[in-house]
């Protein structure tokens, strides 16, 4: 079907006024928001240390993941334990995890990509989707656990509404909040999404290109946090993953950019994991010519075509 992977199925829609209504109280210094991890394990290692690094200089970090930490993770093993690593944290869906415990929707990946992406990187998504389905089938109680997990949360984070989603505040798989609507002007759609929702922070993912945007809506500061992907590179020349850290504190000296607003900083700080050996593990999950090789293996050791700086749409107000 030509729109597998176009369309936006119905059960990831909501309304931005119904996302901060009841907030999670969340009690730490640090949140790490982890989209896009995509089945790296090796990446999932690195966040896990840099954690414990913020936990020695006496800082507590909650690890939320916002989507799509299930990707290129398709054997039985690497599946299992990388569902069950991610399912001890703070956790809401991504259209992967949700077409991997709903596999009959016809759906595809559930990317819902625009005209501007290529038909064959949709085909691809939709055969490494299918392959995923086959290993998640065998695993009917992470299925389950993926089923119950909520579409977005809006954690209570310093006094301020933190709304964590995985695509933009319409749908679970939307890119309202991608690199590209920040490129073209959104701030009229930003506006009526803060408006609604009433979020101080968005932190988001998905779209797979990194940004930070600032502005003002109701004569607060508003901050949004794309962190592109913490599994794979997001800039030039780049193999790094990013995650967004959003703190009390003004430590960023970890952090290639961040922005300042109500009183916490909200930053993308890298993810560098051991690349070789992700890399050798990925070759023999996806060889050459595989639909993930064909797709993702450049941007794995290559990264984007981003420059770092480039991804701050900051002070539009
Ligand atoms: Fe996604």
């Amino acid at each position: 079907m030509m729109t597998e992977g176009r369309s936006c199925p119905l059960a990831y829609r909501y309304r931005p006024g119904d996302l901060c209504a009841e907030p999670e109280v969340v009690n730490a210094d640090v949140l790490y928001v982890i989209g896009g991890l995509y089945g790296n394990p090796y990446a999932l290692d690195e966040i896990e240390r840099m954690a414990a690094e913020e936990k020695h200089q006496g800082r507590s970090v909650t690890l939320v993941f916002n989507g799509d930490f299930n990707w290129f993770n398709a054997s039985d093993q690497l599946f299992r334990e990388l569902n069950e690593r991610v399912l001890k944290h703070t956790v809401s869906l991504g259209n992967v995890e949700y077409e991997l415990a709903n596999p009959n929707d016809g759906a595809g990946c559930g990317c819902a990509y625009p005209r501007f992406v290529d038909q064959g990187i949709v085909e691809r998504s939709n055969a490494i989707m299918e392959r995923l389905q086959g290993v998640a089938a065998g695993h009917p109680d992470i299925q389950d656990r993926l089923n119950a997990l909520p579409r977005y949360r809006c954690l209570l984070f310093g006094g301020l509404k933190i709304l964590i989603l995985h695509g933009d505040p319409e749908s679970m798989a939307g890119w309202g909040l991608a690199y590209e609507a920040f490129t073209n002007g959104n701030e009229l759609q930003l506006n009526d999404w803060f408006g609604r929702s009433g979020a101080d922070v968005i932190a988001c993912t998905h779209t797979c290109l990194p940004l930070l945007w600032s502005g003002e809506v109701d004569g607060c500061r508003r901050l949004v946090a794309n962190n592109g992907s913490a599994g794979m590179g997001n800039l030039k020349s780049d193999a790094r993953g990013l995650i967004t850290r959003i703190a009390l504190d003004n430590e960023s000296g970890q952090s290639l950019a961040g922005l300042r607003g109500n009183g916490v900083s909200v930053s993308l700080r890298p993810v560098g994991f051991e690349t070789e050996a992700w890399l050798a593990e990925f070759d023999r999950l996806w060889p050459p010519g595989s639909a993930a090789a064909e797709s993702y293996r450049n941007r794995l050791v290559s990264g984007t075509l981003i420059d770092v700086g480039h991804f701050v749409f900051a002070g539009c107000n």
